[in-house]
Order: structure tokens, then sequence, then C-alpha cells
């Protein structure tokens, strides 16, 4: 069984065939045309360990949509509280016949770790990384692509080239950054980390990336800006400044995108801080702001790893 366990980990094909796979997904969603149940008689777990509204309940959609049996374990209530540990967990709902186990964690690696756990219990599922750690979250970044390519009306084939992206925020502590920066120059795009110093990523971490610490220079010429959630669950005693001191010098707002060109659209993973990393009217003008394009991608996007995983493809 294959897994998805970081955008690394993919070879060029199968980005080019999953984005693919995502727009045929789209394209249905968007004309309302029957889904082909692809996945009917498979289970599909969704094991998270940390708090998800987007990609926990797409992935549920996708898994439904495509016609799996979904179970969404209630991690809170689980025995993981009486002390039972990752692999135990996984083996045993993957021993219940699981074909695809969904999982996220705040460690690095989990998705290794749990396929190598179930390879070694001999039990053939596909495991897929749903966010871990600080550096990775790939069906995230893939969704963003998906959602990049529709706005500029190009297929996967046609990528993203000539196009720059900035990634503006707390880039040190997101996994959407780190999986980003791995995908987008890739298929082409010309990526910019954009924030203060602090709360750039250890410059050697990422190739393929420039670092900008003002936002006049960052934004100037970017087609797409995606603006970050400041994570203070993984920080210890904030960044250096209050969030109104963010807000007045890399918030994003209309003007503040127009550094970047009145043809520049705005990005954000969710979950949004309205007035610290993006203003409330920026991120609700569907004329600029992807957001919930994205959502929808997201479902999409992950209905087309399910089926890539699980199926048989012609
Ligand atoms: N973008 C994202 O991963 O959102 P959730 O944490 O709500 O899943």
């Amino acid at each position: 069984r294959m897994h998805l366990t970081g955008i690394n980990a993919l070879s060029d094909d199968d980005l080019i065939f999953l984005l693919q796979l995502a727009q045929y997904y789209r394209a249905l969603m968007r004309d309302d045309l029957d889904i082909p149940l692809r996945l009917k008689g498979r289970t599909q777990v969704n094991l998270f360990f940390e708090n998800s509204t987007r990609t926990n309940c797409s992935f549920e959609l996708a898994g439904k949509k495509l016609g799996a049996d979904v179970i969404v374990v209630p991690v809170a209530a689980s025995s993981v509280h009486k002390g039972e540990e990752l692999q135990d967990t996984t083996q045993t709902l993957a021993a219940m016949g699981a074909d695809a186990m969904v999982v996220r964690n705040k460690e690095h690696d989990t998705a290794e770790f749990v396929s190598s756990a179930l390879g070694k219990a001999g039990i053939p599922c596909a495991v897929i990384n749903a966010g871990e750690g600080t550096r990775s979250h790939p069906t995230q970044a893939l969704l963003d692509a998906a959602t990049m390519l529709e706005s500029l009306g190009r297929t996967p084939d046609e990528g993203l080239k000539g196009i720059t992206v900035a990634i503006c925020g707390d880039i040190r502590h997101s996994r959407v950054a780190g999986s980003n920066a791995e995908l987008l120059p890739r298929l082409g795009a010309d990526v910019r980390f954009v924030g203060p110093e602090q709360l750039h990523p250890a410059a050697t971490q990422y190739g393929h990336v420039e670092r900008y610490t003002s936002l006049d220079q960052g934004l100037a010429g970017c087609d797409f800006v995606m603006a970050l959630r400041m994570q203070m669950e993984r920080m210890e005693g904030g960044y250096g400044m209050t969030n109104e001191e963010y807000h007045a010098s890399f918030g994003l707002t209309h003007e503040t995108l127009g550094l970047a060109g009145q043809h520049a659209k705005v990005l954000h993973p969710g979950p949004m801080n309205r007035g610290i990393e993006i203003s409330g009217a920026l991120a609700d003008d569907r004329a600029r702001s992807l957001i919930l394009d994205q959502v929808a991608h997201g479902v999409t996007t992950r209905m087309a790893v399910l089926d890539a995983l699980l199926t048989e493809q012609e």
C-alpha cells in the first residue's frame, strides 16, 4: 500500500497526477455531476491528536463522497488517555480493517512512524499525513497549489512558472509553509518567506526560498500572498512584539496587498486570526481572497489523494 508521508516523498509524476485528479473531482463537484463511488467497501480512519476543523472534516467528507466507510476516532474519549502508545492505537485501528489512516500529530515524522508500525505488523493500510510537527502538511500544500492553478486558469502540466508566492507571518512554526516551500518551487513558482526575523525558520531548513523581513520588499511583484496564523501555542513567551505591532507592520489588508499589485490574490490556510495577520475586510473580499476556494479545494484534493492511494489507476 502506498502512503502520503510528505511532499518530498512524491515524484514529479505523482504530483502532477494528484493535481490532475483533484481538478477532475473539482470539475465534477462544480458541475454537480455524480461522483464515482471508487472507495465503496473501503474503510478510512481519521485519527487527529491535534485540533482541526478543515482537514478532519474535509477528509471525512472526501471519503464519504467516494463511498468509503469513515470512522473519525474520538481521540479525547479514546484509550489514548489510558496511556496507549501510538503504535498500539494505530495497529489496533488498522487491524479492524482500515484501508487508510489519516493522522495528525504534533510530532515530526508521525506518518513515517505509523506506516512503519503497520508494515511491521503486516497490515496493508495507507497512511496519510494530515499535518505533523512544524514542517509538514502535504495535503494543504496540494490544495493550495490546486487553488492557485484554478485561479490562473492553468493545468497542473502548465504549473506555476513565472508566478511568485509570498508566504507571510509565523513561518517558523508553520507546517503549511514547510510543505509549500517543498511543493511550489517544483511546480515552477518563486517562493518568498516574509516576516519579522524571529518568525523565519533556520536559514538552512529550506532551499529555493528567498527571505524578506519587510512587507514592502517582500510583496513587490507577487501574484499570491499567503497569510499564516500566529501559532501562539507553539511559542514560549511570545514573539517579541504585540499582535497590534505585528498587524501594523506585517498585517495583510487591502492597502498592503496593493504592494503586490491589483491582480494579487490572498490565501490563508485557516484558522484565521482576523485583525492580526489579515484584516477581516480583506479576508471577506471574494474578489481578492481565495480562502473559501481553498476550503472547497480541500475536499476535492483529498478525494484525489484517497482515490490515488486506495484504488488501482487505469
Ligand atoms: N488548514 C488547516 O489545517 O486547518 P485545520 O487545522 O482546521 O485542519
